[in-house]
């Protein structure tokens, strides 16, 4: 009987369901978007029980599209949207508000309090992060201190917190397992990621009390079996990591100083770094890349909020195109003459710059600007973007002395023309693999790995393959006049 190996990949704007075959190949897609909250300016929130349907609905259907059953699922591996938190009760599995999704700003102030108060080394230096709204921990006590009612609740041990991997595990368990991974862990402000373990003193600093947190497990560990009721069979779930880890697995950037960038909403760029957590200089964050074995491998990371995002404003906000995928051509046709900028700071800046206040900008309007124009700037912002990431990932990690090639994926690197304009700002060669679902990949071979069906890591490794190199083409002298337009837009738009 076949063995299918599904991927559940709850992401930011929508939830997927892949189902592999045994050659890892893709057998049957379901996918689903849901609805994107802003209550305020800067704050974004979801239902978690949409979410929720939305993988049921995924899952399901895509079970149909490859006429499987549950029974011929061998695991599951989960990845998800980072840093989002979700609180729910244990009692009734009810969460107590909306999620907070990783994009919100509404803990900034805080975050300004606690830097101003001089504990931003001591999370550094446990976490690898910074005191940034961006992760959990913040979001955690502002609902313990906003829902009323939750923090007496959480110290009597009635709540549960959790990434969205967590809490899908909770659901899809039927509240048997409440546990998550080191990767999602790492990104919550709690997590000592040296040691691995919750950390006493940071979760005293935001008033998080300990009861709410869920086991920390490896990447590919037992996470529990489905409900049988939910699909039709127990699936065992074997694997969990953050949609960007598994990405960095998908890409099987396994050795250090391989590094790959990942186009979904926002753009994330990870150099794995092997066994040495590398403290940036350069306001990058120091992350888990993955936990396999009990063994840590460690990345830098930089992280920029809006990269797709910006793509479905120009389709949803402006109006300007139906479909993204015409978001290319029409950047395409832009007037080569004109230059201009876009910085989308939409929920602030992103790494190095770390700015929440900042909001979005256009700058070299002219009367002759127009729909492509705009386009042209929003994907040229992207790889501007990944450009200062790669740039800081070059100054802080001295082991790199070799000639990078980026590894890229996600739904916007399937434009020609922007990957190659990448390759082109890097000035590296940009590289795209055949499979473009990566981070579902990632975590189906988390799974499949651990459940001793897929093969181990250099086999894996081994099978990757590339769809296409973009070489650098672009004149050096053209190169840095972008580029330093560029810079000048984004120090036009930081906060004062
Ligand atoms: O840290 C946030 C990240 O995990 C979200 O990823 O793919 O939804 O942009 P994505």
């Amino acid at each position: 009987m076949t063995k299918f190996i599904l991927a559940i990949d709850q992401g930011t704007t929508s939830s997927r369901a892949i189902l592999f075959d045994a050659e890892r190949r893709i057998a049957g897609i379901g996918q689903k978007e849901f609805t994107q909250i802003f209550p305020q300016d800067g704050w974004v929130e979801h239902d978690p029980e949409e979410i929720w349907e939305s993988v049921v609905w995924s899952v399901r259907t895509a079970l149909k599209e490859a006429g499987a059953e549950a029974g011929q699922i061998g695991a599951i591996g989960i990845t998800n949207q980072r840093e989002t938190v979700v609180i729910w009760d244990r009692e009734t599995g009810r969460p107590i508000h909306n999620a907070i999704v990783w994009q919100d700003r509404r803990t900034a102030a805080l975050c300004a309090r606690l830097r101003e108060d001089g504990h931003e080394e001591l999370f550094t230096q446990r976490t690898g992060l910074l005191l940034d709204p961006y992760f959990s921990g913040t979001k955690v006590k502002w609902l313990l201190d906003k829902v009323e009612g939750a923090r007496q609740r959480a110290e009597r041990g009635e709540l549960a917190f959790g990434t969205v991997d967590s809490f899908l595990i909770w659901r899809l368990t039927g509240g048997k397992v409440h546990a998550t991974d080191a990767t999602n862990a790492g990104r919550t402000l709690l997590y000592d990621i040296g040691g691995n373990h919750w950390d006493e003193e940071l979760c005293r600093l935001l008033d998080v009390p300990m009861a709410l947190l869920p086991e920390v497990k490896d990447c590919a560990d037992d996470f529990g079996a489905t409900e049988e009721k939910l699909f039709g069979a127990a699936i065992p779930i074997l694997g969990v990591a953050g949609d960007q880890h598994a990405a960095t697995i998908g890409q099987a950037c396994f050795a250090p100083g391989m590094v790959k960038s990942t186009y979904g909403t926002g753009c994330f760029a990870l150099l794995n770094t092997g066994k040495d957590m590398v403290r940036s200089e350069n306001r990058l964050l120091t992350t888990i890349a993955y936990r396999l074995g009990g063994e840590t491998t460690y990345a830098l990371e930089g992280s920029i909020f809006v990269a797709g995002a910006a793509v479905q404003w120009i389709r949803d906000g402006l109006k300007l195109v139906k479909h993204a995928s015409e978001t290319g051509p029409l950047a395409q046709s832009a007037d080569p003459g004109q230059h201009v900028y876009m910085v989308p700071a939409f929920v602030g800046l992103g790494a190095p710059w770390w700015d929440a206040e900042a909001r979005g900008a256009i700058y070299g309007l002219t009367r002759n600007s127009g729909p492509a124009e705009i386009a042209r700037a929003a994907l040229e912002a992207v790889c501007y973007q990944t450009r200062d990431l790669l740039e800081a990932m070059r100054k802080d990690w001295k082991g790199h002395d070799g000639d990078t090639v980026l590894r890229v994926d996600g739904g916007m690197v399937a434009s020609d023309w922007t990957m190659q304009f990448l390759a082109d700002i890097l000035d590296a060669p940009v590289d795209r693999p055949t499979i473009l679902e990566t981070t579902a990949l990632g975590a189906a071979w988390l799974a499949g790995m651990k459940a001793g069906l897929w093969p181990g890591m250099e086999e894996f490794s081994r099978s990757w393959a590339r769809d296409r190199r973009f070489e650098p083409a672009m004149d050096a002298e053209l190169r840095q006049a972008k580029i330093a337009g560029w810079d000048r837009a984004v120090q036009r738009t930081l906060s004062p």
